[in-house]
C-alpha cells in the first residue's frame, strides 16, 4: 500500500508537471498583461539610461542571484562595447553607500529598492535593477517587477530583471542561474511567471533547455555514492554524509557503481536505472523526511547548452551553488569571473564549493539540534555557531525536518558582532498572507534595518536588541495572522 502511494506520488511528480505547468502559466499571462507592459517599459528606460553611461560600476549583492545579475550586466556591457568595474556587498546600508560617494555611474543589481531614498542621495548617475519589495523614488530609474504587480520573490530574479533590461537572449542562461539560486523554482511546476519568458527566449536561441529529472547536485560529473551523500537540499536521513550507506543503497537496487573500472555518474545510467534510482530515493525521502523532501528530489532542470561541456556550469542549479559558494565565502569576484567564463575561475570555485558544502552540512546538524519552537515562529540562535553568510541558506534547509506551519527566524553574528537575522517561510504561508519582508521592516524599527521578500527576508540589528526584536517579531507575525484570519 505504501509503495503504491509512493509510486503514485512519483508519477505525479514526473508525469503531471507539464500539464500543471500549462494550467499554471496561462492565467499568469492573462492577469498581468498590463503590468507586463509597464514593467518592460521600465526596463527599456533603465537600458536607455545605461546606454548613456561610459564606464559604470556594477554594485551587486553577494549571493548567487546577486552575482548572476552582475554577470548578466557585465556580459551585456561587454557586448555593448563598454568598460565596467564591479563591487560586491553583503548588504546595502549607509556604510556601503558611503563607500560609493566618489563614483560617477552606478548600476545597482539585486538590491537598491530597500534603500532607495539613500540611493537617491548619491550624486552619481545611477539605475537600480532589483526584484525586492521597496519604495519608488522619482529621482532614481528602477526596473523592479514588484512595482508592476509581480512577486519578485517568485516570478523573476534580479538576474532575470537584468536580462529584460539588456535584452540579449543568449544571456538567458545566467538569468536562469539567478532564478534557481534564489529558489524561485516551484517543486512541481519549475520556474513560473516572467521566468517562463526567459526559458522560452533561451530555448529559441539554443542557450538553455528545460527538462524533468532528479535534481541532486552533480548529475553531470559526480560518482553515484557521493552524488547521493552530498545531498543537503533535501537532507536525506541516513544517506546524506555517508558514502558507504549510499554505496549500499545503490547496490541494493542492483545498480552497479562501476563500469569498466570507471565510477558511473547519474548521466551514465540507462533510462530504467535512472527511474529506479529516482523512485527508491523518493520512497526513502518520503518515508523518513516527509513529502516536502521527496518533492525536492525531482523537478524541472535547466541545462545551459553554451557552457563548457561536462562541468557544473551546464546546469543552472549547480552553477548557482558554485556562485553561492563564492559569494557566501568571501570570494564574490571569483563568482563573477565564473559568470564571465574566465579561464581557471571554475577550478578555483570548485575548491571553494567543497568548503561551502561542508559548512552547510555542519550548520544543518547544529540547526536541527538547536532550533526552538517560539509559538509564532521557529527560532534558531546560531550566534557564534553559523557564519552570517550561510545562516539564511541553513534557515531554509531546516524545513526538510521541522513543521512547516510557521516561519523560521535565525540569528548569527556579522563581522561587527551585530546580529544578522535571516528569516524563511513556505509558499503556503505566503499564500495565506505572510510577508517576512514587511514583518522585518516593522519589527526592526529603532533596532536596525531589514527587508526582503515575502518568503525570505533578512535584517541587521545591534547586539543588545535580541529580546526586543524577538518580542516584536512575535507581535508582527501575530498581527499578520489576525489580518489573514479576518
Ligand atoms: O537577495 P535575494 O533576493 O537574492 O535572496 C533571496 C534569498 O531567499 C536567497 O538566499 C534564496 O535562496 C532565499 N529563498 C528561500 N526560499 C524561497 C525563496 C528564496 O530560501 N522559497
Ligand atoms: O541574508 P538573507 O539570505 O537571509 O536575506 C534574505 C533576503 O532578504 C535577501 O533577498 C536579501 O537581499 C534581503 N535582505 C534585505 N535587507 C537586509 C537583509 C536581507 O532586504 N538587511
Amino acid at each position: 500500500m505504501f509503495f503504491f502511494h509512493s509510486a503514485f506520488f512519483l508519477f505525479c511528480l514526473l508525469e503531471d508537471a507539464c500539464v500543471s505547468l500549462f494550467f499554471c502559466v496561462l492565467p499568469i499571462k492573462t492577469v498581468f498583461v498590463l503590468s507586463e507592459e509597464s514593467f518592460f517599459n521600465a526596463c527599456t528606460g533603465v537600458r536607455s539610461e545605461i546606454e548613456r553611461m561610459r564606464e559604470p560600476v556594477i554594485v551587486s549583492h553577494y549571493d548567487a542571484d546577486g552575482l548572476a545579475s552582475a554577470g548578466v550586466s557585465a556580459r551585456a556591457l561587454r557586448k555593448m562595447g563598454k568598460k565596467f568595474r564591479s563591487i560586491v556587498f553583503r548588504k546595502l546600508g549607509e556604510q556601503e553607500l558611503a563607500c560609493l560617494k566618489g563614483e560617477r555611474e552606478i548600476i545597482f543589481t539585486d538590491f537598491g529598492a530597500g534603500s532607495i531614498d539613500l540611493v537617491a542621495e548619491l550624486k552619481a548617475h545611477k539605475v537600480v535593477i532589483d526584484h525586492h519589495q521597496g519604495a519608488e523614488n522619482n529621482s532614481v530609474l528602477q526596473a523592479n517587477p514588484c512595482a508592476h504587480g509581480f512577486d519578485g520573490g517568485r516570478e523573476v530574479s534580479a538576474a532575470g530583471v537584468a536580462f529584460f533590461v539588456f535584452g540579449f537572449p543568449e544571456l538567458a542562461d545566467l538569468a536562469l542561474v539567478g532564478a534557481v539560486g534564489d529558489m524561485q523554482a516551484h517543486s512541481q511546476f519549475g520556474l513560473t511567471g516572467l521566468n517562463r519568458k526567459i526559458i522560452k527566449a533561451g530555448e529559441e536561441c539554443g542557450a538553455v533547455k528545460a527538462s524533468k529529472g532528479l535534481k541532486l547536485f552533480g548529475r553531470n560529473f559526480r560518482p553515484l555514492a557521493p552524488f547521493i551523500s552530498y545531498s543537503t537540499e533535501p537532507f536525506l536521513p541516513f544517506l546524506t554524509g555517508s558514502d558507504d550507506a549510499c554505496k549500499r543503497f545503490v547496490e541494493s537496487l542492483g545498480i552497479s557503481l562501476q563500469e569498466n573500472e570507471k565510477w558511473r555518474n547519474y548521466l551514465d545510467l540507462s533510462e530504467s536505472e535512472k527511474k529506479q534510482l529516482a523512485t527508491a530515493l523518493i520512497v526513502h525521502a518520503y518515508s523518513l523526511a516527509g513529502e516536502f523532501s521527496a518533492r525536492e528530489l525531482v523537478g524541472e532542470v535547466y541545462s545551459l547548452t553554451n557552457q563548457p561541456e561536462g562541468t557544473e556550469l551546464c546546469d543552472a542549479q549547480e552553477f548557482s551553488t558554485l556562485l553561492n559558494a563564492c559569494g557566501r565565502n568571501d570570494k564574490p569576484e571569483l563568482g563573477l569571473n565564473v559568470c564571465l567564463g574566465e579561464p581557471n575561475a571554475l577550478h578555483e570555485a570548485k575548491q571553494l564549493l567543497q568548503t561551502h558544502r561542508n559548512n552547510l552540512r555542519e550548520g544543518v546538524k547544529f540547526a536541527q539540534a538547536h532550533v526552538e519552537d517560539f509559538h509564532h515562529y521557529h527560532f534558531l540562535d546560531a550566534r557564534e555557531a553559523i557564519a552570517d553568510g550561510i545562516i539564511g541558506v541553513i534557515a531554509g534547509m531546516l524545513y526538510s525536518t521541522i513543521d512547516r506551519s510557521k516561519p523560521v527566524v535565525a540569528f548569527s553574528l556579522d563581522s561587527e558582532k551585530s546580529i544578522k537575522i535571516s528569516t524563511r517561510a513556505t509558499t503556503r504561508l505566503v499564500k495565506n498572507g505572510l510577508n517576512l519582508g514587511a514583518m522585518l521592516r516593522t519589527a526592526c524599527a529603532g533596532l536596525g534595518w531589514g527587508g526582503g521578500h515575502n518568503i525570505a527576508a533578512g535584517a541587521t540589528i545591534n547586539a543588545s536588541s535580541s529580546n526586543e526584536f524577538l518580542l516584536a517579531a512575535a507581535r508582527e507575525l501575530k498581527k499578520q495572522k489576525t489580518i489573514q484570519a479576518s
